[in-house]
This record gives structure tokens, sequence and C-alpha cells, in this order.
């Protein structure tokens, strides 16, 4: 389910490890709380390789979880 058309901005730390939800559930969004564990999707990990800002997709519709790809535009 689309749940925002548009990335949210994460400042993320070198070496650290995200989990982006997709379950649509967490309370935490754009991250996993756990909420997840009643349905049948896992979040998806990335770790970080430099501090920066990202954009994580906030549609759930990009090809390149878990980050923007642009799509979000054409919904
Ligand atoms: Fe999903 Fe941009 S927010 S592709």
């Amino acid at each position: 389910a689309i749940q925002r058309k548009g990335p949210f901005l994460v400042e993320v730390v070198a070496g650290r490890t995200y989990y982006w939800w997709t379950c649509g559930l967490s309370r935490r969004r754009p991250f996993c709380d756990g909420t997840h564990k009643s349905t049948a999707l896992e979040p998806v990990a990335y770790t970080a390789t430099e501090p920066t800002t990202v954009e994580q997709c906030g549609c759930k519709q990009t090809a390149t979880r878990p980050f923007c790809d642009g799509t979000h535009e054409n919904l």
C-alpha cells in the first residue's frame, strides 16, 4: 500500500544498520518497530557506508528498496 507520496529524508551514521519498514504498520516509519511480526513481511536492512542524508522511499513502490527512485512522481 502507498504510505506517502514522497521520500523520508534520513540522516544516517556510517557503519550503522537501518531497517526500512515494509508492513505499513510501524509507528516509527520509515523504520521498522517490530510490528511486522504479525504479518508475513520482513523489513529491508541496509548499512550506511558514510555519514549522509538518504531518501528512504515512502510510497513503497520503488524498485531500489529501501531508497526512493522517483517512482512516487507517477502515482
Ligand atoms: Fe517511493 Fe520516491 S517515495 S519512489
